[in-house]
């Protein structure tokens, strides 16, 4: 548990808040760029760590993202005209450039130098392989974009998704980084004795009580479950917490996984979940079905999405919900074909993390051993967020290689230590061609 002073650290992100000013020294996820299609596309509503935003492409394709809020008479500029290298608010024709310039003011005698003095919150863009990466914090020298390897692979087949969640950041994240939830609430109506031995889901099934390392690293936290795997082996699932929102899980094998996840806040209570991914050509798919070809945990199939909307929180979202009790299937649930009769395991952590309400009262908590990744994520969070205000710079931000990691399951002997063991395979951008299974012919 913590107390609620903490909680409140950790769970508030809006300007002049402990983890907003903190979260602000990091680039920051903001939008896809197939959401600002094409120069001088239609501007998008877009909320960020509380702050109401618009982003437009101009007629360059540069993108800006700009405060809601005219400067003149606090018009929204979402309505504005995209037009000719910058955006001119509809009210009265200032016009102002992805930089927030004022480049043209009609309204004014043309003699007139008041344009000058009048300057619009822009925060500055970087598009790296379809992110639009925004910073929003102090400094005028920008920091370099984090060395994040899923969103540097233009060589490999690459995919991102984002999905609106209905509750603070944290809370969503600590989904990814809750090990010991994978034998339940996806895997709980699995058939131990149907499971294909040698596999992550057999292993996860017949031992759903795992013990883990937890360490300090200098990006975050990172903690490494293991399991008993054969006599003389234990199965190992390695994740990572990286400052500050980003996760890595085990969802495939260590050394060929290269996949991110973000929980980028959007205000307190509703968080953009990000995942890019690059996967290895020739890794293994994680097997999800049993030895009867029954799919464990209902996680075939795609999301399915309600259309974006322009509301400020009309992005992402998904057609199963909170108001739909997210499809619950009590038939398939009673049947035991899926644990929580609810299809898809994205769905499953979605419905769990939203039904605590939008900012868990953690004060009311009773973690277990079990959960000491959370524990020490949090601190870490917290910890830092506070040290910022004494004036330690935020970690990874000036140092944007410690990024430069992976995560996944790896089998082991068992007296092979588990940080030297790993060494190499937690390692971005180096290829493990021995990992990749010969193709049968
Ligand atoms: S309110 Fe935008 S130009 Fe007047
Ligand atoms: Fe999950």
């Amino acid at each position: 548990m913590l107390s609620k002073q903490d909680n409140e650290t950790l769970c508030r992100v809006g300007p002049g808040t402990t983890m907003g000013e903190f979260m602000r020294e990091y680039w920051i996820p903001a939008l896809q760029s197939s959401e600002l299609p094409g120069p001088d596309s239609d501007p998008v509503r877009v909320r960020l760590l509380g702050e109401n935003l618009i982003a437009f492409r101009d007629t360059s394709g540069t993108v800006g993202l700009v405060d809601n809020y005219c400067p003149h008479r606090r018009a929204s500029l979402f309505f504005g005209r995209n037009e000719e290298s910058g955006l001119r608010c509809v009210y009265h024709g200032w016009k102002f450039d992805v930089s927030g310039n004022c480049v043209d003011m009609p309204s004014e005698p043309a003699e007139s130098n008041f344009k000058d003095k009048v300057k619009l919150t822009a925060y500055p863009c970087a598009e790296r392989n379809g992110v639009i990466w925004t910073y929003m914090g102090p400094r005028t020298d920008l920091p370099p974009l984090p060395e994040l390897e899923p969103n540097m692979r233009p060589d490999r087949e690459y995919t991102i998704t984002t999905v609106l969640r209905e509750c603070n950041w944290m809370q969503a994240l600590e989904g990814d980084i809750d090990t010991s939830h994978l034998g339940f609430l996806h895997l709980g109506s699995a058939d131990p004795n149907a499971l294909v031995p040698g596999t992550v889901d057999y292993y996860t099934v017949n031992v759903r009580h795992p013990r883990y390392n937890v360490k300090e690293m200098d990006y975050g936290v990172m903690y490494a479950a293991y399991r008993p795997a054969e006599e003389d082996s234990y199965y190992w699932r390695f994740a990572q917490y990286l400052l500050p929102f980003y996760t890595m899980i085990p969802t495939g094998r260590l050394g060929l996984q290269v996949r991110v996840r973000a929980w980028v806040p959007v205000d307190d209570e509703h968080t953009m979940f990000w995942a890019l991914s690059a996967p290895t050509p020739g890794a293994p798919a994680i097997r999800r079905t049993d030895r009867n070809g029954r799919v464990l945990g209902g996680s075939a199939g795609q999301m399915e999405y309600q259309p974006n909307t322009n509301d400020w929180h009309g992005r992402w979202r998904l057609a199963a919900n909170s108001t739909n009790d997210y499809k619950i299937d009590r038939e398939a649930q009673s049947k035991n074909e899926i644990f929580t009769g609810i299809t898809g395991i994205h769905l499953q952590d979605q419905a769990v993390t939203e039904s605590m309400g939008a900012i868990s009262d953690r004060t009311r908590e009773r973690l277990g051993t079990s959960d000491s990744m959370i524990i020490k994520s949090r601190r870490r969070a917290i910890n830092a967020a506070r040290s910022l205000q004494e004036g330690v710079p935020a970690p990874g931000v000036d140092n944007p290689e410690v990024y430069q990691v992976r995560s996944g399951d790896v089998v082991m002997k068992r007296e092979v230590d588990w940080l030297e063991g790993t060494a190499d395979l937690r390692k971005a951008f180096v290829d493990h061609p021995e990992l990749i299974p010969a193709a049968t012919s």
